[in-house]
């Protein structure tokens, strides 16, 4: 049985991650298991890939354990990417969810729908040793709407209508959008590397 530690303290990820795991001889071990207190990491990296390495190997360095980290985002086409690695401060290191969204809205006051292209994207990694990562990446396609639309889920949802839809992330059920999200992809796609490696 192979120890997996999980940079995060989100229940919601956790349980996805042991999901999507669940037919491999692995182990989650959440991170508050493993720290008296659960540090806070700076993510000062300029990529999803670089910030997701950047808190497992904080942890991997402290335990030793092969760690799981993801980053993910919002990046708008209009915007020239932006928020991106942003995407949980874009108002300010300490705003919350509707200033985020509020402020989106106003950067695409008066951009008509058909310009308002945008993709969440998830990158998750496991630090299997100091110099080695797998790692697997998301992409869901869609647009951000004229106003916010839905109550369920978080950050950008009652924002982002995915390609092929006609409603937000935050009203469609939490079936159809872990099977169409970026992180539902990136878990997809880690499964199969993680089962590939440890075959080996
Ligand atoms: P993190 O990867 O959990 O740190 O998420 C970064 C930020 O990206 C979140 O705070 C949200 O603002 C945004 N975000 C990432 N994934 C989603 C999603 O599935 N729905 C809405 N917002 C998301």
């Amino acid at each position: 049985m192979i120890k997996l530690a999980a940079a995060t303290g989100n229940k919601g990820k956790l349980s996805e991650i042991r999901e999507i795991l669940r037919d491999e001889p692995v182990e989650v071990v959440p991170i508050s298991e493993l720290f008296d207190s659960v540090p806070e990491i700076e993510e000062n990296g300029s990529t999803f890939l670089e910030n997701a390495l950047i808190k497992a190997r904080y942890v991997f360095d402290h335990c030793g354990l092969w760690t799981l980290a993801d980053d993910s985002g919002l990046e708008v086409d209009y915007l020239g990417g932006a928020p991106g690695v942003k995407s949980a401060r874009y108002a300010g290191e300490s705003c919350n969810t509707e200033a985020n969204n509020k402020k989106l809205l106003s950067a695409l006051s008066g951009v008509p729908l058909e310009r308002r292209q945008a993709c969440f994207k998830c990158v998750i990694v496991v630090v299997t040793g100091k110099d080695r990562y797998i790692s697997s990446e998301g992409v869901c396609r869609g647009r951000i709407g004229l106003s916010p639309q839905g109550s369920a889920g978080f950050g950008y949802d009652p924002l982002f209508i995915p390609d092929g839809f006609n409603s937000t992330f935050a009203q469609l059920d939490t079936t159809v959008k872990n099977s169409i999200s970026h992180r539902g992809k990136a878990l997809a796609d880690l499964k199969e590397k993680m089962h590939a490696v440890i075959k080996q």
